[in-house]
């Protein structure tokens, strides 16, 4: 399996130095640098944010700045990112990060618990939300007990079809473990997984890259 992926990252573009900045400075001044979305993941949402043409991308869940500034290099000049995160002590890095790969510009870092920025937002955005306001994307990467939470506070916030990108849904395979874990992360999970599936108003795919991404289209 490593071999394989070495082969992958060889064969794909490779990280820019500010994202390459973002991995050191997580090794250095952080004890999670798994939790960054990492070279392949990161390429494939910029590849995202590109095709699809997004303009608006809301992310839960900013860690070191990673995904964000991947998500941020996809978008258009005039493009914006709302990123959300609620460890304050990130703050500096995440926009150093930012300076690095030249995107401060189109990124608001909201620092605080995302479920309180999202009411935030969304009462800032009207009732029902404002088409200029809707996003095109969300990436979905913050605490894995609160995703079904998000989703429901997000998915008024996002267009007709526009895309929820949520990430770590296979949990280290722990969500088809027979029997399944019963840890809080895997049953939010595994929940998160069964509420997405059979919701009529969304078609969605998980993709085996590194821990699972699930990507959910909103239909028109
Ligand atoms: C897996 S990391 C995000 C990784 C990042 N997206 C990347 O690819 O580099 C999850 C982050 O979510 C943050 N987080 C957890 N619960 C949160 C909440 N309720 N509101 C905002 N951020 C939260 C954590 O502090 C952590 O930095």
């Amino acid at each position: 399996m490593e071999k394989i992926y070495n082969y992958i990252e060889k064969h794909s573009t490779h990280p820019s130095e500010a994202l390459q900045w973002i991995v050191r400075q997580t090794h250095i001044r952080t004890n999670h640098a798994r939790m960054l979305s990492g070279n392949i993941q990161g390429q494939l949402i910029r590849m995202i944010v590109q095709t699809t043409g997004a303009s608006r991308i809301l992310e839960l869940g900013t860690f070191t700045g990673y995904s964000a500034v991947c998500l941020a290099s996809g978008l258009p000049e005039n493009g914006h990112l709302d990123t959300l995160e609620l460890n304050d002590e990130l703050e500096d890095l995440i926009m150093e990060g930012l300076e690095r790969a030249g995107v401060s510009g189109k990124v608001t870092l909201h620092i605080g618990d995302c479920r309180q920025t999202l009411q935030k937002l969304r009462s800032m955005s009207g009732d029902p939300v404002k088409e200029e306001m809707l996003y095109d994307i969300v990436y979905m990467d913050a605490n894995k007990r609160e995703y079904c939470e998000y989703y429901d506070l997000v998915f008024d916030m996002v267009r007709p079809g526009g895309l929820i990108l949520a990430d770590n849904v296979l949990w280290d395979g722990k969500v088809c473990q027979d029997p399944m874990p019963q840890d809080k992360q895997t049953l939010g999970i595994a929940r998160f997984n069964d509420m997405v599936s059979s919701d009529p108003r969304v078609e969605s795919v998980i993709l085996p890259l590194r821990d699972g991404l699930n990507i959910i289209r909103k239909k028109r």
